[in-house]
Parts: C-alpha cells; sequence; structure tokens
C-alpha cells in the first residue's frame, strides 16, 4: 500500500473523510497527538488499525466526535458531572470513560462494558470527523510500544505502507496524549494522566483518585483499569532511566554516572553539562508545556543514533508534569532515580 501524504487544506480534509466513510485508515492530527483514525462503527475497519499497529487485542480505543451532542449516541448515560467536565476542557485533551451503548463493536471495547469518547480541539480532526460523517476511533499513530507521533514525519516513519494516508496538520501543540478519566465507575478515576492536570479535574469533580499504574510498574498478572497501562510503551531502543527531584542534583547525578555511549534528555539548563554526548533538550526546568511538546520527539530521536543507554530528568508530579513523568518512567520501565 503506498501511504498518501495530504496536505490539511479544504481538499485534503475532504479526501481523508472519504476514505475514513469508506472503511479505510487515516492518521489524522489532534492537539496531543497524531491519531490513526478508522470509522469507529466499523468493526472492520476497526480492525486493521490494531493490524498496522501491531496493538494487542485487548487494548481498547478512544471514540473521538466533532461535537458534544454525539456523545448521546455513543454511551448509555452521560452524568451530570461528565456535563460538567465537558463544559470546562471540551474540546480539548481529555477522555471521559462511561458505559457504551450497543452500537459500539467489540473491536473498540476490546470486551468492555465502557468506551472512551474524546472531543478534540484540533480545528482540522474535528473538520475531518465532520467529512468523515461518522465518529472516529484512533490510538496515537505509533508502532505499538514506540513513542507516540506528534508530527505527520513520525507517522509516516512508522506506517508507511500500512495505512492509506496521512493528513498533515503540523506538530502537536500539548504533545502528550488525552488524560483518560473514568467516569463509569463509583469514584471518578483518573486512569492515564494528560494534557488536563489531576488539579483542573479535581477542580470540577472534586476528589479524583490517581489509578496506581500511573506512578508504578503493574505486573503481568495484575487486571489494570486502563488495558494500555500494563504495556511497555514509549521505549526507545536502548534503556532509560528517569532521574527525579532536584533538577540541579538530578543533572550532577546523571553527569557522575552516564557512560560513554550514553544519550541524554535533560532541561535546557543543564544541556552543557553533557558535552560529548547526544543531547536533547526538552524545555526549561519549570516550563512543562514545553517538556510535554518534546518529550515524544526527544524519545524517538534516540532511535536513530546508536547510543547504548539513555539518561532523561524527569519534572515532579504538578500539572502537566504528571503526565511527562508519566510518560518518561514508562519510556523507563520504571527504572527512576529519586536524588
Ligand atoms: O490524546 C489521545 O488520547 C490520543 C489521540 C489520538 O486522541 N489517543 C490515544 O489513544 O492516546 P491510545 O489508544 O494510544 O491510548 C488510549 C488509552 C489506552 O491506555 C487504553 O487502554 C485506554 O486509553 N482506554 C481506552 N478505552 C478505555 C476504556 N473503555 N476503559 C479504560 N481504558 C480505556
Ligand atoms: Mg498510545
Amino acid at each position: 500500500m503506498n501511504t498518501i501524504l495530504l496536505a490539511a487544506d479544504e481538499a485534503g480534509i475532504a479526501q481523508a473523510g472519504r476514505l475514513l466513510a469508506d472503511g479505510q485508515v487515516v492518521g489524522i492530527p489532534t492537539e496531543t497527538v497524531y491519531g490513526l483514525g478508522a470509522n469507529a462503527l466499523d468493526g472492520a475497519a476497526v480492525r486493521q488499525i490494531f493490524a498496522a499497529k501491531g496493538r494487542p487485542s485487548d487494548n481498547p480505543l478512544i471514540v473521538h466526535i466533532a461535537d458534544f451532542e454525539q456523545i448521546y449516541d455513543l454511551v448509555t448515560v452521560v452524568p451530570e458531572h461528565a456535563k460538567r467536565l465537558a463544559q470546562a476542557y471540551w474540546p480539548g485533551p481529555m477522555t471521559i470513560i462511561l458505559p457504551k451503548a450497543a452500537c459500539i463493536p467489540d473491536e473498540v471495547s476490546c470486551g468492555l462494558d465502557t468506551v472512551g469518547i474524546r472531543l478534540p480541539s484540533h480545528p482540522v480532526a474535528r473538520a475531518v470527523i465532520r467529512a468523515a460523517g461518522v465518529p472516529i476511533a484512533a490510538p496515537s499513530a505509533n508502532t505499538s510500544g514506540r513513542p507516540s507521533t506528534t508530527t505527520a514525519a513520525h507517522v509516516m516513519e512508522d506506517m508507511q505502507g500500512k495505512i492509506s494516508a496521512v493528513l498533515d496538520g503540523g506538530a502537536c501543540a500539548v504533545g502528550v496524549e488525552s488524560t483518560v478519566i473514568s467516569l463509569a465507575g463509583e469514584r471518578p478515576r483518573l486512569l492515564r494522566p494528560g494534557g488536563v492536570s489531576h488539579e483542573q479535574l479535581e477542580a470540577v469533580l472534586g476528589p479524583v483518585e490517581i489509578d496506581r499504574a500511573v506512578t508504578q510498574k503493574i505486573g503481568d498478572d495484575v487486571r489494570v483499569s486502563a488495558p494500555g497501562m500494563k504495556y511497555r510503551h514509549y521505549a526507545p531502543h536502548a534503556p532509560v532511566t528517569a532521574v527525579c527531584g532536584d533538577p540541579e542534583k538530578g543533572a550532577a547525578y546523571i553527569a557522575e554516572h552516564l557512560s560513554t555511549g550514553a544519550g541524554v534528555i535533560c532541561f535546557d539548563e543543564y544541556a552543557d553539562r553533557f558535552a560529548g554526548h547526544i543531547v536533547h533538550r526538552i524545555g526549561a526546568a519549570d516550563d512543562l508545556g514545553a517538556q510535554a511538546r518534546h518529550i515524544f520527539d526527544a524519545l524517538r530521536a534516540f532511535d536513530e543514533t546508536d547510543v547504548t543507554e539513555i539518561w532523561a530528568q524527569c519534572p515532579d508530579d504538578a500539572g502537566l508534569g504528571l503526565a511527562v513523568a508519566n510518560r518518561l518512567k514508562k519510556a523507563a520501565g520504571f527504572h527512576v532515580i529519586n536524588v
């Protein structure tokens, strides 16, 4: 299959919409990361997503909508607190898990009785969903296990020859995936930290539990709330060590311990401490927005090098830091050093 690169203009969006309506898979930009989209109501179309990604078949997909009202067709109930959350943070980087309606194929929900719904803010994402005329199931557009894709070039790298087209909407503004919040259980539960912070969720919902898979390694035998959380994720080929705590101390620790062939992911202020190594800076120590935008690009870039190990400075858990730290710790297989 020849994967075509479409410009995100009127013609490109219309063509992407036609391909999606026709049951094909298209890489689409969103404000968080690129998605691998297919008609969410067409099980056969959705199966091709799993094949293109090499995704485990027990890992459910998020369904994307362009207008809030579409949610009523996809879930059995929209509780009051879900409406308040949507009002506060949609369109935007948040996925709400609710009991699924009968129209959701098992290929999307993978045996669960719930479905994740997201209304993205990226104008191209919404335009292409409208052009397709159906809700769009879309996981991140990376090969399973690899870091997520935040540019059309990343998607081409992983999906060339495996999907019909990629719609190029430029670099993603948030850079880490959406926050996944479950409202399907007794209490609200944060399953994956993302572009909407835990603090922002609590401002609307009151107390929100953080699933332990966010901060800890979960054994293979344990049943987790978000199936995706149990897989090794976001991992470059070389092993990663995440260094948390005071950034100055962290930089000193890395400088002292790194081997000759090591690469470093660091905050801008510390880049000159690692002369002679391949260094990717992800933003200033206090600029969590920049860190979120650059983290996946940094992790992916090391795969084009022959570094033997990667040391990464990791922000603390406040605000967007919880999402950046979660991606880094997962990339590190929770090999974390606290300085
Ligand atoms: O920002 C995003 O959410 C991106 C863009 C494309 O929208 N999508 C994305 O999808 O990150 P994916 O498939 O890479 O991650 C979805 C996560 C997985 O960890 C999955 O297990 C979890 O959400 N998930 C999906 N549906 C679920 C459900 N019904 N219950 C629990 N977890 C669910
Ligand atoms: Mg993903």
